[in-house]
């Protein structure tokens, strides 16, 4: 469930929820946390969300709770960014300083989350333009890809890997397709760990696993694959301080990705709709 919170915060900072076509100032809202309505169509059903973000209940659950105490306080999206962050601390992994203070969108934008989180089919360059676009540098891209050192990804997001690809591990490869045939439809959703040496625990295997072309997703593998990321991946697989720090600094750029504050948006007192 740790590995679901943190990705549900990656895919809130990442989408702009506005619904004008130039850039506006929106990012870590929790637009991706609002439930489609009859007359409303929000982030969940984009591409790289549908049947793949998981943890939804459980900010639900921890809302009610904190309303319970504090009526319309603490915001969605500052409750997405700490269960990210305590999420990795409760794995193993280290601690930092969530700003708080940041408020809840009024609404979401389908067609910018189904345009601004990469696929796992990207190539480096797409990889590193598409962090660019939201300011975070090639260093925080290949940190924040750290990630994947906990949960799962379904056999349809990692297919063609483990069939046609020449840059990983055949033991590695031939160990997966019991779990994920090779005929499209079949198997598609059944899940397989990200870091295949330690899945439960936040630390930097992710980045050996990288090193001997055991990258479940494409989009891992690009990080070295004789290309400019190759040194940083080499620099993480053997420091694990060295990657505890960038991942740390890198989140909190994520984090600061154009939040709410003042008095735009609103503290929405349940965390799937909007306030009535
Ligand atoms: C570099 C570009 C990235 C790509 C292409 C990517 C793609 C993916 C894909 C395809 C999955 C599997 C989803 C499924 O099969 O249901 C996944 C899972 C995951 N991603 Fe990423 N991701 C990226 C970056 C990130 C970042 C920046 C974070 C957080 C900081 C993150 C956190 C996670 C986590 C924790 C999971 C496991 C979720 C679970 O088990 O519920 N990813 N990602």
């Amino acid at each position: 469930m740790g590995a679901s919170l943190l990705r549900l915060h990656f895919h809130d900072c990442f989408v702009d929820a506005s619904l004008t076509s130039f850039r506006c100032n929106s990012g870590c809202d929790a637009s991706v946390l609002l439930n489609d309505t009859a007359t409303f169509t929000g982030e969940q059903t984009a591409l790289p969300n549908q049947g793949s973000i998981r943890g939804l209940t459980v900010i639900d659950n921890i809302k009610a709770q904190v309303e319970a105490v504090c009526n319309q306080t603490v915001s969605c999206a500052a409750i997405l960014d700490v269960a990210a962050r305590d999420s990795v601390v409760a794995l193993g992994g280290p601690s930092w300083t969530v700003l708080l203070g940041r408020r809840d969108s009024t609404t979401a934008n389908k067609s910018n989350a189904d345009r601004d989180l990469p696929p796992p089919t990207f190539d480096l360059a797409n990889l590193t333009a598409s962090f660019a676009n939201k300011n975070l540098s090639v260093t925080d891209m290949v940190a924040l890809s750290g990630a994947h050192t906990i949960g799962q990804a379904q056999c349809l997001n990692f297919r063609d890997r483990i069939y046609n690809e020449t840059n990983i591990n055949s033991t590695f490869a031939t160990s997966l397709q019991a779990n994920c045939p090779r005929t499209s439809g079949s198997g598609d959703t059944s899940l397989s760990p990200l870091d295949t040496t330690s899945p439960t625990s936040f630390d930097n295997a992710y980045y050996g696993n990288l090193l001997s072309q055991k990258g479940l997703l494409h989009s891992d593998q690009q990080l070295f694959n004789g290309g400019s990321t190759d040194s940083t991946v080499q620099n993480f697989a053997s420091s694990a301080s060295a990657f505890n720090s960038a991942f740390t600094a890198a989140m909190i750029n994520m984090g600061n990705i154009s939040p709410k504050t003042g008095s735009q948006g609103e503290i929405r007192r349940s965390c799937s709709k909007v306030n009535s």
